[in-house]
This record gives structure tokens, sequence and C-alpha cells, in this order.
């Protein structure tokens, strides 16, 4: 059993606080993916959890057992960091046998989890060739072998895909995925890559400021983010923010107060006694108008075809604005359009706080 259970950890350097205090559960066999901005203390914390770090105040449970005064070599936990060192002179298979064989595991065993893991990881045909002699791709996979070989109750993976192209990354993350859905392992991803947090996460922690910002389920961070900084973190492009007021019976933009801002109606009575408030919208919930009374109309001023669709970027109440659009509307630069926005999916967020009003 793996679970792992941080209470209250906290971590200075010197003077300066890295992480205030921090609570986390996360469950056996479960994968975990930590996002956040740089310096946020992603990499501290999984040094902590692997025992390369001590924390400085704070318990650190694996199971049942208190770890933390467990050195890391007894904590059963393998890491695969982004720089991963292979030993250049061995062989991938050697590479992969070595922490092993100082353990004193027999040539037996040694060479079956050598195999199996060269097996999961579709790297039997480079098991006699050099760390050289491989793509970027093909050594990363030899590193995760190296974890693999070990057994391990827990996998720590820090940003390990950082190093490859973007095709490679997609095929690498699907097979952590596979990976981790056969070993039954309990793992922890760090990256900064969006698409890699939604697709291989079963729950994702976005961090700031060594501060747990939400814990949940890919779809709920996305669907019902809890402020506004992780509205704007998750979603690739981000979030579209605007100010609004009330305005008699109800909200305008602040940059344009003669446009009423599209409050969804379920909404309205959690805004309470708020005079103003933040309203998000994807870029995927702004879409053309049918009806361009009542519409947004806005004056395309970018472009970015992505293929599966267009971006198009344009002002709107004095904000820089992004919407996703079928690329067969065929947008150009100066083109007026009629937005429309899908009230339902706009969500609204606390001025002062940016805690989100539901
Ligand atoms: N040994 C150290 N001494 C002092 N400060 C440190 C030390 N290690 C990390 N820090 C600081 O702690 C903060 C968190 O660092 P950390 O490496 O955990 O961030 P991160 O979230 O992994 O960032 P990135 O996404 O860039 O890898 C940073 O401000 C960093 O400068
Ligand atoms: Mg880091």
């Amino acid at each position: 059993m793996a679970s792992i259970t941080i209470r209250n950890i906290a971590k200075k350097f010197g003077e300066l606080t890295i992480i205030p205090g921090l609570d986390l559960e996360i469950a056996d066999e479960e994968f975990v993916v930590f996002v956040g901005p740089s310096g946020c203390g992603k990499s501290t914390l999984l040094r902590i959890i692997a025992g390369l770090e001590p924390s400085t105040s704070g318990e650190l449970f694996i199971g049942e057992t208190k770890v933390n005064d467990v050195p890391a070599s007894k904590r059963d936990i393998a890491m695969v960091f982004q720089d991963y060192a292979l030993y250049p002179h061995m062989t991938v298979y050697d590479n992969m046998a070595f922490a092993l064989e100082l353990r004193g595991m027999s040539k037996a065993e040694i060479d079956q989890r050598v195999r199996r893991a060269a097996g999961l990881l579709h790297i039997e045909p480079f098991l006699e060739r050099k760390p050289k002699a491989l793509s970027g791709g093909q050594r990363q996979r030899v590193a995760m072998g190296r974890a693999i070989v070990r057994d391990p109750k827990v996998f720590l993976f820090d940003e390990p895909l950082s190093n490859l192209d973007a095709k490679l990354r997609g095929q690498v993350r699907t097979e952590i995925k596979a990976l981790s859905q056969e070993l039954k392992t309990t793992m922890i991803f760090v990256t900064h890559d969006q698409v890699e947090a939604m697709t291989m996460a079963d729950r994702i922690v976005v961090l700031k400021g060594g501060e747990i910002q939400q814990f949940g389920r890919p779809e709920d961070v996305y669907e019902t983010p809890a402020n506004q900084f992780v509205a704007g973190f998750i979603g690739s492009p981000a979030m579209n923010f605007f100010d609004i007021r009330r305005s008699g019976d109800g909200f305008v933009f602040e940059g344009a107060p003669h446009l009423a801002a599209p409050v969804p109606d379920g909404l309205k009575a959690a805004l309470g006694g708020r005079s103003k408030a933040v309203l998000g919208i994807r870029p995927e919930h702004l879409v053309p108008a049918d009806d361009v009374a009542g519409a947004l109309l806005v004056t395309i001023d970018l472009v970015e075809p992505l293929g599966s669709d267009t971006l198009t970027h344009f002002d709107l109440a004095g904000v820089r604005t992004v919407a996703r659009v079928n690329p067969e509307l065929r947008p150009k630069v100066g083109d007026g359009l009629a937005f429309a926005a899908q009230v339902g999916k706009a969500h609204l967020f606390d001025s002062a706080d940016g805690k989100a009003i539901r």
C-alpha cells in the first residue's frame, strides 16, 4: 500500500519560505500531476517526498509509515529527472541492470526484470546498444526502465519529457499513461505542459507560491476552477477575463459600459450584493453569433490556424481576447465578426480575492 500523506509540510531555504504549509493526500495507485508556474515549488515538494531534501516541518507518510527520518535509499521510491544521466559506457541492458547488481540480485531475476521493463517500454531492440546510439526519446525510455526495474512503491517524475520533440513527447506521454495502468504504482508527475497534465492525471494539483490552489480531477479543475489563477493557468489558450460592473438589473463590461455582460442566470443569486466581478470566458465558449442583435461585435487583428481549429484574436471591451473557431470560417485579419458567449459556460470570480463565485 503506497498512499502518500503530506501533513502541514513546510520548506524554507534560509529566511525564504518556499512552501508555507501544505496538506495533500494521494491515494494508492493514483496518478497525480503537479502543475504550476516556474519557481512555485514543484521540484522542491517532489524532492521532499523522495527524501532528497528535508522539510523544515510537517509529516510525510508513505502508506502507514512515517518517513521523515527514513533516508531516500530506504523509501522505495524511484525518481526520473528531466536531465536523466545514463551511463555512457554501458549498454542499455547494463544501464538498467546496474542498480540491481549492486543490490546483489541474482542474474536470473535481473534478466527477468530488465526484459519485462524493456517489453513495457518497447526498447528490446536496443538492449545491446550504448546510449549514444539512441534517440532522445529512446534514452528517456531507458531512464524510465532503470526506474521500473527497481519495482518501487512510488514513481516520481520531474518534467521527464521536456527534452523531447513534440511528436515524441506525445508518444512517451501515452506510454507512461499506459505504463501506470499496467504497473499499478502510485505516480507523481511534474510538468509545465497543459496537455500532459489534463491527459495523464487521475487528479491534478495546481500549485502557486508553494500553496495548493486546487486538487481535483482534470475535468473538474477545467470546468469548475476554484479561483481566477487556476482558471487562467489550466486551459490553452488561457481563459479571457473581463472586469464587469452592476448596471441596473444586470451587469455591463467595465471597458464598454454600453455592452451587457453575459452573466449566467444561475450565478446571479451567488453574486449577492457585489457591485463588480470578473467574468471569465474560455476561447472555445465565444462562438460566432447567428444573430447580430445583442452580439459582441469585434474586428479580428490576428489569426492563428492550428489545423483542427483556428484562434482569432481581437479587442473586446478593451481586453485582448481569443476565440477558438471552426477553421472553415476562414477568418482573416480585418474581418468584422459577431460573437456570442455561451452564457452557461461563463465563470465569475470575486474582484478582490479571485475566488470563484458559484
Ligand atoms: N537550494 C535552494 N536554495 C535556495 N532556494 C532554492 C533552492 N532550491 C530551490 N530554491 C527556490 O525555491 C523555489 C522553488 O523552486 P522549485 O525548483 O521547487 O520550483 P519549480 O516549481 O520546480 O520550478 P520549475 O518549474 O522552474 O522547475 C524557487 O524560487 C527556487 O529559486
Ligand atoms: Mg522544477
